[in-house]
């Protein structure tokens, strides 16, 4: 359990799924909205994310928030994950029967879970091997969702997060607030007929969520090893990535807290 005042804390959009199934209402767009929301760079970072997390070295992947599939049909297609196993979730119905539908081929890879990524009773402690979670963090109480993660984990298992991060240069991060802070609600409202939730979280999630160096401190303050961070796109997203502890720490995955060029 967590008080009200953690809560705002730990939950960077104040979205409580509970009280508003807006995920439910956009499954069928947000594909589209993500197309619109970031210009189509969201495949850059989700095609990055897919090879780091097929990088790793893992036979049982748990992704949390998986929504409509998007980062697992990137993963699939990397060389060596067949014969793997993953199991997508998320806890909405009806992202989840879009991602089944669109992960069908691969069934024996992949199954899909009705899971909240803040308690997962039904998931045995130390049973995955790797744990990952693409643009979720923002819209649940991360905290939560960090020590399930790593109640979940193996020792030694790799945790993969890309999510929304800080820009390092503090006048142009204004100004990528002060733009999005403009063109989403324009955009979202093209995008979604009206319906304003969709871009009221994601713009909250965006301004609240913690720097890169802040969530990677949260993450060793929970009790993950290895924490390190790279910032895509100037630090719009970043990648992070850690360990369970249980084994001899290595050295972090070819990522290192540095911005990366070209996405
Ligand atoms: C922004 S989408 C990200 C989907 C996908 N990972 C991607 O990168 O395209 C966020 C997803 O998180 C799910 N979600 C929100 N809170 C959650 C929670 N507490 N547990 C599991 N899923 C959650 C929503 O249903 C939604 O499908």
């Amino acid at each position: 359990m967590t008080d009200a005042k953690s809560y705002v804390t730990d939950n960077a959009a104040e979205f409580k799924w509970q009280a508003d199934d807006i995920f439910g209402r956009i499954a069928t767009r947000y594909d589209r909205l993500c197309d619109v929301f970031s210009f189509g760079i969201h495949r850059l970072w989700k095609r990055k994310v897919a090879q780091q997390i097929a990088s790793e070295s893992w036979n049982i992947l748990l992704d949390g928030a998986t929504g409509t599939g998007d980062i697992i049909l990137r993963v699939v297609s990397q060389p060596g994950v067949e014969g793997r196993t993953i199991l997508a979730s998320d806890l909405s119905p009806k992202m989840l029967s879009i991602a089944e539908k669109r992960l069908s081929k691969y069934s024996a890879t992949v199954t899909l879970k009705l899971l909240d990524a803040e308690s997962m009773p039904s998931v045995a402690t130390h049973s995955v091997d790797a744990y990952s979670i693409s643009l979720g963090l923002k819209i649940c109480n991360r905290r939560l969702a960090l020590q399930e993660a790593l109640r979940v984990l193996k020792p030694g298992g790799r945790l993969i997060i890309l999510e929304a991060s800080n820009i390092p240069w503090s006048a142009l991060q204004r100004m990528y607030l002060l733009y999005m802070s403009i063109c989403m609600p324009v955009l979202g409202w093209l995008a979604t007929g009206g319906d304003a939730s969709a871009y009221k979280y994601l713009l909250k999630g965006i301004r609240e969520f913690p720097s890169a160096e802040d969530l990677a401190d949260e993450m060793a303050g929970i009790g993950f090893e290895d924490v390190a961070f790279e910032r895509l796109s100037f630090g719009i997203v970043a990648i992070h990535t850690a360990r369970s502890p249980g084994l001899q720490s290595k050295p972090p995955h070819a990522i290192n807290g540095m911005p990366a060029d070209g996405l």
